[in-house]
């Protein structure tokens, strides 16, 4: 065994106080920015500030049922601030040349898009991306996207999405970073900075639209769109940081989320957008609403066009995606006094100032060089880049008697309605994917297997029974085919395929849009015709691994009891096919870990690590037990635990060895593990750092992540992890919403996932 080497994992808490404030440019760069800004206000009438505020669709990719019209007449009008969905650099300096020709004071426009996990060369989805824990890994996905897009046309992206989300009914769940606080934090911080880099003047940048603000991941029931309700005290320590965190890194922009929260929906909630955005956190970028969130107030109950574009105007969203409300009402809410012109004239400038910061008045046609269209997009770096992140991304479920790695020998049985569809591969939310050249699995398996390999294919079933409900999981292009043969047929034919096989890969689990916007589902399970040919596979007594492809955390219980195998490969963008080829073969070992908990069974739902013990907590390891919180059904705990994922390879985790006992406020203490690859293969493990507050003012979680470090170790070597601790990683808001730490015991957690750990105690002494 080789020598235990030292690593440092300096605990940088950014999930922590709400109160910091955002960066602020160089007063000078500000000083010059506000003259501009005045200059070019002064020369505006009150039309012209107020299409400013108008934010229209170019139609490539919509999201609601109102289409903008007469795009470019309006342009020509100055009623236009910026477009979505408009790409190509052709396209967007026709746009662009309206403006600055033809409008009469030259506004550039900002050009938006949903650049969510990739732009064409496609990243796994950010539910995907979390569970890699690579936060290096993450920073590059937007980094390249932002280069991408801005290449070709785009300066603006509505990402990074960091709603907390812990329904795994809820669709949206695989465009979030999972049930976390402390991981989505890191995460929002690093897409920001990818997209931004370090100067949103360039011509490579895109700036960021942190969304969707507020608590959208926390819609009841799961259902999209649905109503949020929170105690302050939640929001507060557990959903609100992820924004905060994305703020403070310098996010441009944010996005009010559709749902209301609390009785007042967010695009027209004063406390949310001005009293804590503003006022609290100190932002100073622009505020959108969603698709058509203006509007959608109507029917939430707010009253009419006129009222709902003042309100919302009034508390402090500055640009109206799609709904025109702005342009519609906001100059007669002026003359009768229901908004004032100071109003208008702030949303106007901080419209204009991000405008500014971009550098469009500099050159509005920073962003269309066809040079750069064609050489900077889907460019072999970035393909080969899509396929090692991918990779990166992949949880090992279950790998009973080692099934995988698979042999390149011998012949492979690729089976399952997911196995032959490139559509299907990259995931929700890629709207300039190139769907046609994204490798299907079964293209992936072929090419990376070789020739020794004898692969066969079957579509073994649909991938749902219910043609109606396949089409809707199957939107936007994501076809997957269909055969229309009884059931039993279509099964046989696979059985027949894999009795030839030395192992079958099973492809099932969700299409790509069974998750997403609009895509809530009450089963998530394997739909029941694909189970019923997994359990005939099964019966044929050849090894079965399945390939789960999913967009949530899903209900696999049966599958992990009889499957000997289980890769899940979530949607992993262009590259997806290759990477999982690369996974199964052995040229890559998997290294995820989940970063959302799988439930046993859709009850347990919302389902996450960080509960609070209640004042019955079941024991630990016991099931049932009258008179205590848990179900008669079931035990309380998760089919697989968040921050779970296998390796090829083993590890061992030593005691955790803490460098005192007790700390003041002031000083601190480091927490260390040391980590050996008990295995045969080198490989990647996410030592996570969990504490739990033993006595406080207010109920604390039983486990809080505060810190994780991925390490590579080869097989035999051992590696010491060091976490440093100091009171700021003890603080949360108590019941006045001051942030604290309070003195007095915690227990601290060392472990591959947040079930299975060491642990250990120390105390924070009074002042
Ligand atoms: C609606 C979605 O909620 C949001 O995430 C997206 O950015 C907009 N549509 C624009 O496409």
């Amino acid at each position: 065994m080789k020598k235990a080497t030292s690593l440092l994992c300096m605990m940088a808490f950014c999930a922590g106080s709400l109160r910091a404030q955002a960066p602020k440019p160089a007063p000078a760069e500000q000083a010059k920015m506000n003259t501009f800004v005045s200059q070019l206000m002064a020369r505006m009438t009150i039309d012209e500030k107020i299409g400013q505020l108008n934010l229209v669709t170019g139609g490539e990719a919509t999201t609601g049922e109102a289409v903008s019209n007469d795009v470019e007449g309006k342009i020509a009008k100055g009623q236009v601030g910026g477009i979505f969905s408009l790409t190509t650099p052709g396209r967007v300096r026709k746009a662009q040349q309206i403006a600055v020709t033809k409008s009469r004071l030259k506004i550039p426009l900002i050009f938006g898009q949903d650049v969510i996990h990739g732009y064409k060369t496609t990243f796994p989805i950010p539910l995907a991306l979390a569970a890699s824990w690579d936060m290096a890994l993450v920073e590059r996905t937007a980094r390249v996207a932002a280069n991408e897009a801005s290449a070709d046309g785009i300066n603006w992206t509505f990402s990074p999405m960091v709603d907390i989300a812990r329904d795994a009914r809820w669709g949206r769940i695989a465009e979030s970073c999972g049930e976390d606080t402390y991981l989505a934090s890191q995460i929002a911080r690093v897409m920001v900075k990818g997209y931004q880099g370090d100067d949103l003047k360039k011509n490579n940048t895109l700036m960021a639209c942190v969304k969707h603000f507020a608590l959208y991941g926390a819609a009841e029931s799961g259902r999209d769109y649905n109503t949020t309700d929170m105690s302050l005290n939640r929001m507060y320590n557990e959903y609100l940081p992820p924004y905060k965190a994305a703020i403070d890194a310098g996010a441009g922009s944010v996005m009010a989320s559709f749902n209301d929260i609390n009785g007042v929906p967010a695009t027209a909630n004063k406390w949310l957008l001005t009293d804590l955005l503003r006022k609290q956190w100190g932002f100073t970028g622009f505020v959108t609403s969603d698709y058509t969130g203006v509007n959608e107030l109507i029917e939430h109950g707010l009253g009419d066009l006129q009222r709902v574009s003042a309100l919302s105007l009034k508390a402090g969203m500055e640009m109206d995606m799609v709904s025109e409300g702005y342009v519609k009402t906001l100059k007669k809410s002026l003359e009768e006094g229901k908004v004032s012109a100071a109003d208008i004239d702030n949303a106007c400038r901080l419209i204009l100032e991000a405008k500014y910061k971009l550098g469009l008045f500099d050159d509005p046609y920073k962003y269309c060089s066809e040079k750069r269209a064609k050489t900077e997009i889907l460019t072999p770096a970035n393909i080969k880049f899509a396929r090692d992140a991918a990779a990166q991304t992949f949880v090992l479920l279950k790998n009973q008697n080692k099934v995988l790695p698979l042999k390149k020998a011998g012949t492979i049985a690729v089976i399952g309605p997911l196995a032959n569809t490139r559509a299907n591969m990259p995931g929700t939310w890629s709207v300039n994917a190139d769907l046609a050249n994204t490798p299907s699995l079964l293209e992936g398996i072929k090419a990376v297997a070789g020739n020794k390999v004898t692969v066969l294919n079957s579509l073994g079933s649909n991938l749902t029974s219910d043609a109606t409900l396949q089409k809707n999981a199957t939107m936007f292009g994501r076809d997957i085919p269909r055969d229309e043969r009884p059931e039993e047929v279509v099964i046989n034919e696979a059985v027949a395929t894999a009795q030839k096989a030395d192992v079958v890969v099973a492809a099932l689990g969700e299409s790509s849009e069974m998750s997403g916007e609009s895509s809530s589902r009450t089963d998530i399970g394997i739909p029941e015709v694909q189970k019923h040919l997994l359990a005939a596979l099964l019966k044929t007594g050849k090894p079965v691994v399945l390939v789960l492809f999913a967009g949530r955390p899903m209900t696999i219980k049966w599958e992990s009891e009889n499957v000997p195998a289980i890769l899940n490969v979530w949607f992993g963008g262009s590259q997806a096919a290759n990477a999982i080829a690369d996974v199964l073969f052995g040229d890559v070992n998997p290294s995820g870990k989940l970063a959302a908990t799988f439930p046993q069974n859709i009850g347990q739902v919302p389902m996450y690590y960080s509960q609070k013990s209640t004042g019955r907590p079941l024991a630990p390891g016991t099931w049932f037990t009258k008179f205590r919180s848990g179900y008669l059904d079931v035990s309380n705990d998760p089919l697989y635990p968040f921050g779970y994922g296998l390796s090829y390879t083993t590890f061992s985790y030593g005691d955790v060895k803490l460098s005192a006992n007790s700390f003041k406020p002031g000083q601190s203490i480091t927490a260390s593990v040391t980590v050996t690859n008990t295995g045969s293969v080198e490989g990647k493990e996410v030592v996570q750092l969990y504490t739990r507050d033993l006595v406080g003012s207010i109920t604390r979680p039983v486990k809080e992540l505060k810190g994780f470090q991925k390490i590579s170790l080869k097989p035999g070597e051992s590696k010491t992890v060091t976490f440093t601790i100091s009171e700021n990683d003890l603080k949360f808001y108590n019941a006045d919403l001051q942030y604290v730490a309070e003195p007095g015991d915690f227990k601290i957690f060392i472990g591959p996932n947040s079930s299975d750990v060491k642990e250990s105690q120390f105390a924070l002494l009074g002042k």
